[in-house]
């Protein structure tokens, strides 16, 4: 890859989910990623410098200056990032769903002082104030499907890939608020200072996904 300063290009990869896919389309694009080794976090692999991170965390990565990196759709909604998005990537397709224990029949617009268990307090925050109604949003890291199941919340927003989760723990699907997708990141700085490595990377990826990823 031709390099305009000699710099390795950042690279920011998602621990979880959405690691597999990510270093599949990049590895079919013909860039060898892999994650640091044993418990490194940051590691120079040819010419690129590849940093793991909490797939929260990556689109902040790349709004303060890690090159570029890959995310899904729903963390870049939450945190509001300021990065660019070149390329929506064909995997971590899921939706970010408003969900209720099956026997309650109430509707978002009528929900107002119910307390919403979730991951995404902002995504839900701006729901439910498009609807004008005034909900409890309490955050949690993980199993938010707990939260309902339980007794501490009256619904939660979260994650709905297959409905199994779902199911398993009584809920239902009440509304989707979101289409969730991977998408590549990129800094608003580099795309201008490494111009050229960049839009090699993005042609690269995107001829792999016309290929029928
Ligand atoms: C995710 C998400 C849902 C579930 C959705 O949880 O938060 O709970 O997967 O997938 P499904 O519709 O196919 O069941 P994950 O297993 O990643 O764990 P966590 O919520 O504890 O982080
Ligand atoms: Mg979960």
């Amino acid at each position: 890859m031709k390099r305009s300063n000699g710099s390795p290009i950042r690279f920011v990869l998602p621990k979880g989910r959405l690691l597999p896919g990510s270093l599949e389309i990049l590895q079919r694009a013909g860039i060898e990623l892999r994650p640091p080794a044993e418990r490194r976090l940051i590691e120079r692999i040819g010419s690129y410098e590849v940093l793991l991170a909490r797939a929260f965390d990556v689109p902040v990565y790349v709004e303060y200056g890690i090159d570029v990196g890959i995310s899904g759709s729903d963390v870049v909604e939450e945190r509001g990032s300021d990065v660019l998005i070149p390329l929506e990537l064909p995997f971590g397709k899921c939706r970010l769903s408003l969900a209720m224990p099956a026997e309650s029949t109430v509707k978002p617009e009528d929900m107002d002082g119910y307390r919403i268990a979730t991951k995404y307090p902002g995504i839900t925050r701006r729901f439910f104030e498009m609807l004008d109604v005034e909900v409890e949003i309490l955050k949690l890291h993980g199993s938010i499907e707990l939260a309902p199941k339980i007794g501490i919340a009256d619904a939660i927003v979260d994650i709905v890939e297959t409905g199994n989760t779902l199911r398993a723990n009584g809920l239902v699907e009440v509304e989707k608020i979101m289409d969730v997708s991977a998408l590549l990141l990129v800094n608003r700085i580099a795309q201008k200072t490494k111009f050229e490595e960049i839009n090699e990377l993005v042609w690269k990826v995107k001829e792999v996904i016309g290929d029928g990823f």
